[in-house]
């Protein structure tokens, strides 16, 4: 019986977590987002937020009234606009706090500031505990679902792209394997489209800093050039080595900052 209930109280322990870890914001967070808005609004609010507390701070140690009075108007501000914004996020600010901080600095109780101002910092850690990762992901990371990547074919969705580049890497594997080096010659040529459309397609997104010169490089080109060389020689060591440097840097490090966010975003939306 025992074991049961602390088999059970396990499980819900584990429902109860599940839960908590995954909580997204109120949707009327989107309108302080693109595209429904121009700028990132609430990102820009809260950078305001980080930079008044921590003028309030240093000007509370210093005891200097005056700038102190001139920040915490701003942070006051700032703090507000977060319930003014979302007002689901209501319970999340604790106003009679924000009170007590301006009764402090109307007191010059340069200590009350200090320690007013590190209670109302648990307010923020504990919202951004629960909502700042599933908001970025939700309403700032980049989004692959509907983009569509060009090719003397035509566009193709991002998925199929992507099954497509890895089948082309194995097609090559498993020609050198089975000796059949004009299909393996095929496919690398393959592959280095592949890789070139999808360069291409960097800078739809990547405004300021072209991410395509970075991401099909000189060093790549090369890398798929010796690929070649080494069909050539027969040097099947060689060979595979330098698809798995291509399939490192061609592939993985993207997928490190792109398909990890955009599988996690997925599967917060799929819930
Ligand atoms: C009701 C929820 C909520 C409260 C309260 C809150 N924040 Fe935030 N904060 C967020 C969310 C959501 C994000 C993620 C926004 C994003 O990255 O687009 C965020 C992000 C931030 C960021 C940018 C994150 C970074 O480091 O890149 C800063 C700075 C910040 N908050 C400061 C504060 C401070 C300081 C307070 C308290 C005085 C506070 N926040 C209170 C919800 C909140
Ligand atoms: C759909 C839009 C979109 C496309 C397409 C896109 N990116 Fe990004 N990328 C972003 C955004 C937005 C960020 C900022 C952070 C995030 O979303 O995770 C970013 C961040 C990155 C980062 C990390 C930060 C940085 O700027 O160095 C790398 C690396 C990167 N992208 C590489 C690429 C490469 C390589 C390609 C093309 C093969 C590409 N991206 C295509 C939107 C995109
Ligand atoms: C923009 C940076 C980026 C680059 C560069 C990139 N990928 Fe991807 N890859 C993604 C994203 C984003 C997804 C998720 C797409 C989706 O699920 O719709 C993905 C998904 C995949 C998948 C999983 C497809 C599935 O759903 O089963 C494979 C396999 C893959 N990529 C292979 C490759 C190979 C091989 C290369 C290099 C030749 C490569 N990728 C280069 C961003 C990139």
């Amino acid at each position: 019986m025992k074991i049961i209930i602390l088999f059970l109280s396990c499980f819900y322990a584990g429902l109860v977590i599940a839960d908590a870890t995954i909580i997204t914001p109120p949707s009327s967070i989107a309108k302080w987002y693109k595209p429904q808005n121009k700028r990132q609004v609430w990102l820009h609010n809260m950078f305001q937020l980080r930079r008044a507390r921590h003028a309030v701070g240093d000007y509370a140690m210093a005891n200097n009234n005056k700038l102190l009075n001139k920040w915490l108007e701003k942070y006051q501000k700032s703090y507000l606009k977060i319930s003014q914004m979302v007002p689901e996020f209501k319970d999340e600010v604790d106003l009679k706090l924000l009170q007590k901080l301006k009764q402090a600095a109307a007191d010059k109780d340069y200590n009350a500031v200090s320690s007013t101002l590190r209670q109302l910092d648990k307010t923020c850690n504990s919202c951004h505990n629960d909502y700042r990762a599933t908001t970025v992901l939700l309403y700032r990371s980049a989004d692959f679902k509907s983009h569509k990547i060009k090719t003397k074919n035509g566009d193709i969705g991002y998925k199929k792209y992507m099954l497509e580049l890895t089948h082309t890497i194995n097609r090559i594997k498993i020609a050198v394997a089975d000796d059949l080096p004009q299909n393996a010659k095929a496919q690398i040529k393959e592959l280095n489209q592949g890789i070139a459309n999808l360069s291409k397609d960097c800078d739809t997104c990547h405004k300021q800093k072209p991410q395509a010169d970075d991401y099909f490089n000189q060093t790549i080109k090369n890398k798929i050039a010796k690929l070649q060389i080494h069909l050539k020689e027969n040097n099947k060591k060689d060979l595979n080595k330098t698809l798995g440097y291509i399939a490192v840097n061609a592939c993985a490090i993207c997928h490190g900052t792109h398909r990890i966010s955009y599988d996690i975003k997925q599967q917060i939306l799929n819930r």
